[in-house]
């Protein structure tokens, strides 16, 4: 036995091989699966965060961010194409690295998914909120459609319940989305076709009614909060940030068994999606900042966080006086179309967000259980949580457990912190995936890859340079989550896992037990 309980990559595939899952995507159907979780949140709503870190210079931030996730899914498709099977980064690390630091990325993808899911909750929450309230004026209290603002005091996280304690809409959103989970839903191509098609006609209004009207005096000055800002502000930090935009790519990875000619498609997929989001987001990006603009709010001459209380005092104080900024919007895009004259449309856009995020919300979950799933399997966690429901053919009780986590820190964060702490442990993951390319092309050279990341000893080096950069320019409570949440990690593989690791005691299995699950969302 390794000492590092290397899990073999000759097993694993053996597993892929034996399951019958019929084979049915095509590249298309991959990009626009690619495409249904991408798009979300991170345009819809952080948009007016990265303002407030960045300024104009958003733009920039979104360039920064789409090239680290560039190079990183390059790296991704070299083993989703080598190793096609379910669980990720989780999966290829076992391969690569060993249990060890395979746990710690399982680990770090909890946050990664349930983090994210928990993100476009309260993004959701902020759409659907100030959708019914253009429509009827009715508002729900502040302290019950928001969670309280979160900061540090030394390394004690301190809330301020002045503007919020808990948000009710995004509590139901997840719950509505764990039960769809829990029966059995499983999102088809067809519908994940019509959502994507809703997110892109909305991105493309927004475009077309936003660029003719652009006035080149919003983009001075270009960059207020300059590069690199303090706690995570200037546009390296908003590019931290915005990252949240692009993570979903990784979803068509989880599809890999599904998908014909994995080889070919996975990284058509995976590049391709990346490629057109990016596309849709610059140009998103430069319409908001040449419209309304983007100067950040300032305190003494100095930028505040989006996320402290004193941004959200300040907000109100603007709300109220009705000349609120976008930095300050929870519903970004459609508040500009308001803002330039195109009220209704502004509403339609809200609309189109409030009815695609709960798919981007559902992918995550999905994902999350579909990892904890592969995590109990393989022993590391309780095996019970793997238990498939006699009825529904679902893992209920790692989605329900999911669901539980999702809604609870969608109820008590804000979106932006959520989605800061979410990069984290995406950022690590990546980080994690562009070292594994390097491990496995010296340890294994001469094994078959389908797809070899092209100039991979520089499109590598860059991922981890990329990754570990974008993870340094988080804010300080986003930076601090990652390390405890590793130690707690690390306390649990000592305590349970490793004792409980099938390969640990010598077990070397062909799964076939997921293979009557309901398939990945968007896929059938
Ligand atoms: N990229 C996804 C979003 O922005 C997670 O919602």
């Amino acid at each position: 036995m390794n000492s590092w309980r290397i899990k073999s990559l000759d097993a694993i595939l053996a597993t892929a091989e034996k399951k019958s899952l019929h084979r049915s995507l095509g590249a298309f159907q991959l990009t626009m699966l690619g495409i249904g979780a991408i798009i979300g949140t991170g345009i819809f709503v952080l948009t007016a965060a990265a303002a407030q870190k960045a300024g104009p210079g958003m733009m920039f931030s979104f360039i920064v961010a789409g090239f680290v996730c560039a190079v990183a899914a390059l790296c991704y498709s070299e083993l989703a194409s080598m190793v096609p099977v379910s669980g990720s980064a989780y999966t290829y690390t076992y391969a690569v690295m060993g249990e060890l630091m395979a746990w710690m990325v399982g680990w770090a993808l909890i946050l990664e998914y349930a983090v994210a899911a928990s993100a476009v909750c309260v993004g959701w929450s902020g759409y659907v909120m100030g959708l019914v309230e253009n429509a009827t004026g009715f508002a729900l209290p502040e302290f019950l459609s928001a969670g309280p603002a979160w900061s540090m005091n030394g390394f004690m996280p301190v809330a301020d319940f002045t503007h919020g304690f808990i948000n009710l809409p995004a509590i139901v959103v997840a719950a509505a989305v764990t039960w769809l989970l829990v029966i059995g839903t499983s999102e088809s191509a067809m519908v994940n076709a019509v959502l994507v098609c809703i997110k892109i006609v909305a991105l493309t209004a927004f475009i077309v009614l936003s660029l003719p009207m652009i006035n080149g005096e919003n983009f001075t000055p270009l960059m207020p909060n300059g590069l690199f800002g303090h706690d995570g502000l200037g546009v390296i930090g908003a590019a931290a940030s915005i990252f949240f935009a692009y993570v979903g790519f990784d979803a068509v990875s989880t599809a890999a068994e599904e998908t014909k000619n994995p080889q070919k498609n996975v990284p058509i997929g995976l590049i391709g999606s990346l490629a057109i989001c990016t596309i849709f987001y610059l140009l998103v990006a430069a319409g908001v900042v040449g419209t309304v603009g983007a100067q950040p709010l300032m305190v003494n001459g100095i930028a505040i966080s989006p996320d402290s209380a004193e941004f959200v005092t300040q907000c109100r104080a603007l709300t109220e006086a009705g000349n609120a900024p976008i930095v300050c919007s929870k519903e970004a895009l459609a508040e500009v179309l308001r803002k330039i004259g195109f009220e209704q449309i502004g509403n339609m856009v809200g609309l189109a967000a409030s009815i695609a995020l709960p798919s981007v919300i559902l992918m995550m979950i999905y994902g999350q259980t579909r990892i904890f799933f592969v995590m109990a399997r393989d022993g590391l966690l309780p095996e019970k949580l793997a238990d498939v429901h006699p009825k529904f053919k679902t893992p209920w009780k790692v989605t329900i457990f999911t669901g539980i986590f999702v809604a609870i820190a969608g109820a008590f964060f804000p979106v932006g912190q959520l989605a800061d702490i979410s990069n984290s442990g995406t950022l690590f993951a990546f980080f994690m995936v562009a070292i594994a390319v390097l491990v496995l092309r010296k340890t294994d050279p001469t094994r078959h890859r389908p797809f070899k990341t092209p100039l991979v000893w520089i499109v590598a080096p860059l991922a981890i340079v990329g990754t570990v950069g974008l993870y340094l320019n988080l804010p300080m409570v986003a930076k601090l989550v990652l390390p405890i949440w590793g130690a707690i990690g690390l306390l649990i593989y000592f305590a349970y896992s490793r004792g409980h690791s099938h390969v640990g005691r010598g077990l070397i299995e062909v799964h076939e037990d997921d293979k009557d699950l309901p398939p990945p969302p968007g896929t059938t």
